[in-house]
């Protein structure tokens, strides 16, 4: 895994370690006997470290923590080349990262490709750079540069790190035969100055200002993250303790995240990452056997809120888009919308003046669905009414080209419903999108009983052209993320029967991590969209909702969210929803006493005695009962496997990512915990039918031993 080559009286250790040159336990040895050669090869008088192929390692092997560790440390093999008497070259190209940057930090000498970016990505993953990055690397930056790069995890480019100081040349041609010139250019100068151990930190006198202002930042920036913070406590020891001592420090803080909850989530959120967007459906069609239909042109249908910000994220990325709306003045004001949003984006520098224009230019209005005949895409975005997609799907059918595909965006409706009223139904899927969708990174990508994999193959290779976390899921009643969701809003507002407040149930689950809590979620998109939804589905049912309504169809039902509406507060648009706002659109959310009026009047009323609701029960109310229906959608087939759901959680409904999202969540708490307290909740509310249990759960909860998550669906599954 490392290759020692000696030309003249240079050697080359290059490390070839696909696809990134992770440091695992035989490049680690690799490098340490390499080293020790050189160094007791007389012919040799510099020696140069490099990666083959596309990348300088880009850190330790993340697939190693969490197992027994194995010698030598890092640290052992960068202490045997900072302390070798013939100079260390590090050569870095493609990405320098973590451990990666840390052997260049124990070298002699650093240069880089021009092109190549290095940091310290570590906190990502709930860790520290604990091979004495957090040290070294202020004494070349100072305090503040390292603290930043440190606690952001950020790449820097080449230009800026040679800025820094922490290179200390650029190369634009061959690196190999330019490291091995500068190798020669260094032979026989003294290292002592070289080596990081030996200098001091310059500003370490200014260390406890620093790190009390990147403090602040981190805890603001970083809430409920361990990491960040033990990074600063071992930044600081770095300007104030002597060397070694330094390095303890760093070790201890190290070990601590190492074992850490939170970074074992971040570490398997890291490779959830990677694997969702790999899809597999079950008549065994994939991302490795299926090819994606090419788009090159896209109408959206509807030109509302989320119809232009779909429009957005295509046109932003070079795609031509038809946005058609029936009502002319409601079309110019979404165009209008548009051109802000983009000015918007460019004044935040996330893109040019000129990008804006080039996406503005390929942006069309119409009011007539005729004009969409030639596109390869149709995203449908009108209001969420079975009939209406219904009617629209059927029209586009007959005006659409044969190999056009048709989607709908809509974030509950069976695909297959709208699906039958085209002749095309293997052309029909959803593009779930999540408001605001220029914004929100997930796309929840839905089949259904007829979407042919190369559909699923172009939605889900669209979704990756568009910049979003695609996430492949099978139809049913709210896909993945709403069906998960309602739990936690059926069981909130329960609560607040029961003898909760608003403020107390998003308090805890902030605290827990989450985003935003569920009422202030409400109030943020609006509680009338909701009502519509109920009010309609009662009037399908033929139902007649009334504030003393407590069940339909024998399921438990709470008017509360009913009177809210009837009481004009929709949220932050009209100044007023669970929460009171200085004004309309206002962002700041008071406690209102006028809603404890409510909830009070509203227990009196239906004869509620309230009580005291401990955080411990918002917790699992809110979050068991979401993951029991988790369970129930892996048991389906719904979602393949429970990162995709974890996936959706984190980019969708605001999950901390430093918890994994639910399904890892439910792999910390314990299964048996989940199974026994679900069983329990069930038998307290049996009017709330999603409480039984999954049969999935309890398969796994009745193991001797808990079963890991990645084996909780290929296995059960078929011996359910
Ligand atoms: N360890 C193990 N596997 C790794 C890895 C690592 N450090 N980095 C990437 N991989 C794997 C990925 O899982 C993926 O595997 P797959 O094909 O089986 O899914 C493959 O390498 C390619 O990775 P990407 O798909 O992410 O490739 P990209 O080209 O998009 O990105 C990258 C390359 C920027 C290097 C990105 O992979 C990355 O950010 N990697 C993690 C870097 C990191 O966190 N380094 C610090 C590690 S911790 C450490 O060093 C501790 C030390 O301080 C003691």
């Amino acid at each position: 895994m490392v290759d020692y080559i000696v030309d003249g009286n240079i050697a080359v250790l290059e490390i070839n370690n696909p696809p990134v040159n992770a440091l695992s336990i035989h490049v680690r040895e690799g490098l340490l006997t390499g080293i020790q050669k050189a160094n007791q090869d007389g012919s040799v008088q510099a020696i140069v470290i490099i990666g083959k192929g596309s990348t300088f390692p880009s850190g330790a092997d993340i697939r190693e923590f969490g197992k027994p560790p194995k010698e030598p440390w890092l640290t052992a093999v960068g202490e045997a080349i900072e302390a070798s008497e013939k100079p260390v070259i590090s050569a870095l190209h493609g990405t320098a990262l973590g451990g990666g940057l840390e052997v260049a930090l124990f070298s002699h000498y650093r240069i880089a490709d021009e092109r190549s970016r290095v940091g310290f990505p570590e906190v990502k993953l709930g860790l520290l750079p604990g091979a004495q990055g957090t040290i070294r690397l202020p004494r070349l930056t100072g305090l503040a540069v390292a603290m930043r790069i440190i606690t952001s995890g950020d790449h820097i480019n080449a230009p800026e790190a040679l800025k820094y100081g922490i290179l200390d040349k650029l190369i634009s041609g061959n690196l190999l035969q330019e490291a091995k010139t500068f190798a020669k250019s260094v032979i026989g100068k003294p290292l002592d100055n070289r080596r990081l151990s030996k200098i001091a930190v310059r500003d370490a006198a200014t260390v406890d200002k620093h790190f009390d202002e990147a403090l602040a930042e981190v805890k603001r920036k970083y809430k409920g993250m361990i990491a960040p913070v033990n990074c600063l406590k071992s930044i600081r020891g770095s300007a104030k303790l002597p060397f070694v001592e330094a390095a303890r420090l760093e070790a201890a803080l190290f070990r601590e995240l190492l074992t850490s909850a939170q970074s074992a989530a971040l570490r398997y959120s890291f490779f959830a990452d990677r694997s969702a967007p790999r899809w597999k459906l079950p008549s065994g069609a994939s991302i490795e056997n299926t090819k994606p239909d090419i788009i090159k042109s896209v109408a959206v249908i509807g030109a509302g809120t989320m119809g232009s910000a779909i429009a957005i994220c295509f046109i932003r990325v070079g795609i031509p888009v038809l946005l058609v709306e029936q009502n002319d003045k409601l079309l110019q004001n979404a165009l209008k919308n548009i051109g802000q949003i983009l000015q918007g984006s460019v004044k935040l520098n996330r893109i040019t003046a000129d990008q804006r224009k080039q996406s503005l230019q390929i942006l069309r209005g119409e009011t007539s669905l005729d004009i969409v005949s030639d596109v390869d895409l149709v995203v449908e975005a009108v209001f969420e009414n079975l009939k209406l997609k219904q009617e629209i799907f059927a029209r586009l059918d007959k005006i659409c080209k044969p190999s056009a595909l048709l989607c709908s965006n809509t974030s509950t409706l069976d695909i297959d419903k709208i699906a039958v009223a085209t002749n095309r139904p293997g052309k029909v899927a959803g593009m779930h999108f999540f408001a605001p969708a220029h914004i929100m990174k997930l796309l929840e990508n839905v089949y259904g009983t007829h979407t042919s994999p190369s559909t699923v193959a172009t939605i889900m290779d669209i979704g990756k052209r568009i910049g979003k976390v695609s996430v492949l899921v099978r139809t049913c009643d709210g896909f993945v993320a709403n069906r998960m969701n309602r739990m936690v809003g059926n069981e909130a507002v329960f609560m607040l029967e029961e003898g909760a407040l608003p403020q107390d149930v998003d308090r805890v689950l902030e605290d827990f991590g989450m985003a935003m809590g569920p009422f202030r979620v409400t109030d943020l998109s609006g509680s009338d969209v909701g009502w519509r939804i109920r009010q309609e589905r009662a009037k399908e049912q033929g139902i007649q909702l009334t504030y003393e309504t407590r069940f339909v169809n024998g399921e438990r039902y709470s008017s509360l969210p009913d009177r809210l509406y009837e009481l004009g507060r929709y949220g932050q648009k009209t100044g007023k929803g669970w929460y009171r706002y200085e004004k309309p659109f206002a962002r700041t959310a008071y406690p209102d006493p006028e809603i404890t009026d409510v909830i009070n009047s509203h227990c009196r009323s239906l004869g509620i005695e309230r009580r005291v609701i401990p955080p411990q029960e918002i917790i699992e109310r809110c979050l068991f009962a979401a993951i029991n229906e988790g369970f129930k959608v892996l048991e389906e087939g719904v979602a393949e496997k429970p990162e995709n759901i974890d996936i959706i959680w984190q980019y969708g409904l605001g999950f901390p990512r430093y918890r994994g999202g639910p399904m890892f969540y439910a792999s910390q708490v314990g299964l048996k915990t989940i199974y026994e307290r679900v069983c329990y909740y069930y038998d307290a509310f049996p009017h709330s039918s999603y409480w039984a249990p999954s049969d999935l759960l309890r398969k796994l909860a009745s193991h001797s031993t808990e079963v890991p998550i990645d084996q909780w669906t290929s296995k059960e599954r078929s011996r359910l």
